[in-house]
């Protein structure tokens, strides 16, 4: 109780760029960063403790929350996308995160920004193909976290693999020296993966977006079992979430999990992904194979 105490006081909220970058080590060790957008679940909170664990005794963890307008599509829900500062902050005092860092839009981009990051392979398929512009956003933004924060290491979640795998890129071919750290997805007990988008979905949309995860064990199974076809794996999960009326498939690729290109037959080390909406909302989830 008296550690929990500790821990609750000493969160440190930083809302300007100047006053992250100014931010002493306060000794620290090891500054592990959990980059996120808030309206935070157990998914970031398994991240968080993914971080604390990585950061040791002596090393602190530091929570960005910034919506990054960068990688919403014109007319995509950045405007709407949750925005809980109370919830959040509070969420991260007790999970023992040492620094907030909540920038304003205007902190993170001047009226005359200019310069952007972009991977240009991994980011051609899947997600970057439905999103054009997208992870040229998240690698702007999370090459200013880095830059800003500078953290040892940094963790990000397995839902998002090609966020994961392009960020992973971008630190080896930019030379950041910061370690990435890959966490394994958290799911609600149903199987559906926590996502901070989840809470758009109405009460039928919920009960039927656990078909993306049923989709994705069948194409395991079939994998399981000896099927090589990627256009069977695909057919067989395809069929799966065509019998939920309230999804509507926007790609069901198998990819080969290294380079995400597609693939037609199964490799050793593959990967299917989904995108789907229900109604407005789009849920994206994976599985290796
Ligand atoms: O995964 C997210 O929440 C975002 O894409 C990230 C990594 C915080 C960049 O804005």
């Amino acid at each position: 109780m008296e550690s929990r105490c500790a821990i609750i006081a000493t969160v440190h909220v930083v809302q300007t760029v100047a006053a992250a970058i100014a931010l002493a080590r306060n000794g620290a060790e090891r500054r592990i960063l959990v980059p996120t957008m808030g309206a935070l679940h157990r998914g970031h909170l398994e991240l968080i403790r993914i971080a604390r664990t990585a950061a040791g005794k002596e090393g602190e963890v530091a929570v960005s929350i910034f919506v990054n307008p960068l990688q919403f599509a014109a007319g995509g829900d950045f405007e709407k996308y949750p925005r809980p500062e109370t919830g959040d902050e509070e969420l991260c005092r007790g999970a023992g995160v040492d620094i907030l860092f909540r920038p304003s839009a205007d902190e993170m981009y001047t009226n005359d920004f200019s310069v952007a990051v972009e991977e240009n392979s991994l980011s051609s398929t899947l997600e970057g193909k439905s999103r054009p512009g997208h992870f040229r956003g998240v690698c702007t933004v999370v090459a200013k976290l880095f830059h800003v924060l500078a953290p040892d290491a940094a963790v990000f979640g397995e839902k998002d693999f090609q966020q994961l795998a392009i960020i992973r890129r971008m630190v080896r071919d930019l030379n950041f020296r910061i370690e990435i750290i890959g966490a394994p997805t958290v799911r609600e007990t149903d199987g559906l993966a926590c996502s901070s988008r989840n809470q758009y979905l109405s009460p039928t949309e919920r009960q039927q977006a656990p078909v993306l995860r049923a989709a994705l064990l069948e194409a395991a199974r079939l994998a399981g079992g000896g099927e090589r076809s990627a256009a069977a794996i695909i057919d067989a999960a395809r069929k799966i979430i065509n019998g939920s009326p309230l999804a509507r498939i926007d790609y069901l690729e198998l990819v080969n999990a290294e380079t995400l290109a597609p693939i037609e037959a199964l490799e050793e080390n593959s990967l299917i992904a989904v995108a789907a909406f229900f109604g407005q909302t789009r849920l994206i989830d994976n599985i290796r194979l």
